[in-house]
């Protein structure tokens, strides 16, 4: 495991960096950090480079003095991150929920950087109305009610049917340590996030869809549709999982990747 620190633009970026060889770079959900991929990536990095930050506001990183962080501010943080670590080559993009929110946007703008991109228990609809009001009520509340009030309300929706209690109460300190400026700017940057649907069947690049069976935020049949909308892909659900199946089960979604991996690069 190796933890990096980073400068862009005088902020300090956290970030996991090991391995070798082609680069895949995993986007982490929200309100969390870059520490849930541990386990995925202890099965890949034997033969990749594994980059996983924290995003702008999240675990190590520095806090955001902005009220709102867009999904295409994140994206630019995320070529910049790259281009401070010295990558150049195309790199295998993985975001998981507001990760895959992020990964979108970097497809919109930076295609060209991509050899292929993951969407893991994403949706790539925005927020109705109601659902944006809420958030943008939530991160107005944050400051008073605290990441308990968030991490009690987000973590019965996050699992499959019989969660593991020991990943439940990981995840669950994972989201206490969050600064609760970082994650109400993202709340509201994700409230504010445009519909990517029509963007979809523009991307040139091969994409793999991955969901847990159980996601009860972004559901199998949602996640079909958006694999069904990309020209090159393929649809994959992790048994049992819930939202967070990298979490619940880091090693068949490993096994996912690397059989993309395998298709992207050893044809
Ligand atoms: C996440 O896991 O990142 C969140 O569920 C995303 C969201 O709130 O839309």
């Amino acid at each position: 495991m190796s933890l990096k620190t980073i400068e862009i633009y005088g902020k300090m970026f956290s970030c996991h960096d090991c391995g070798t060889e082609h680069v895949l770079v995993f986007l982490h959900g929200f309100p969390l950090d870059h520490t849930i991929w541990n386990d995925t990536a202890s099965f890949l990095s034997d033969r990749m480079r594994v980059i996983a930050p924290d995003l702008r506001g999240f675990g190590k990183s520095d806090i955001p003095q902005a009220k709102v962080v867009t999904m295409e501010q994140f994206a630019e943080d995320v070529l910049l991150l790259l281009h401070q670590l010295g990558v150049a080559s195309k790199i295998v993009l993985c975001g998981l929920s507001m990760g895959g929110y992020i990964a979108m946007q970097f497809a919109k703008k930076y295609s060209e950087r991509l050899a292929g991109l993951v969407l893991c228990d994403t949706k790539s609809a925005a927020d109705t109305e109601t659902a944006a009001w809420n958030r943008r009520k939530r991160a107005d509340r944050l400051s008073d009610l605290g990441m308990t009030s968030l991490a009690d309300a987000m973590l019965p929706n996050l699992f499959g049917n019989s969660p593991d209690e020991q990943k439940v109460s990981d995840i669950r300190k994972i989201m206490l340590r969050q600064p609760l400026q970082g994650v109400a700017a993202a709340d509201r940057g994700m409230a504010a996030r445009p519909d990517m649907t029509d963007l979809l069947a523009t991307f040139e690049f091969p994409c793999l869809v991955i969901c847990g069976e159980y996601d009860k935020i972004s559901p199998p049949e949602e996640m079909r549709q958006i694999a069904q909308h990309i020209k090159n892909s393929s649809f994959e659900i992790i048994p049992g999982a819930g939202h967070l199946s990298p979490v619940e089960e880091p090693k068949i979604f490993a096994e996912a990747i690397k059989n993309f991996l395998t298709c992207l690069y050893e044809k």
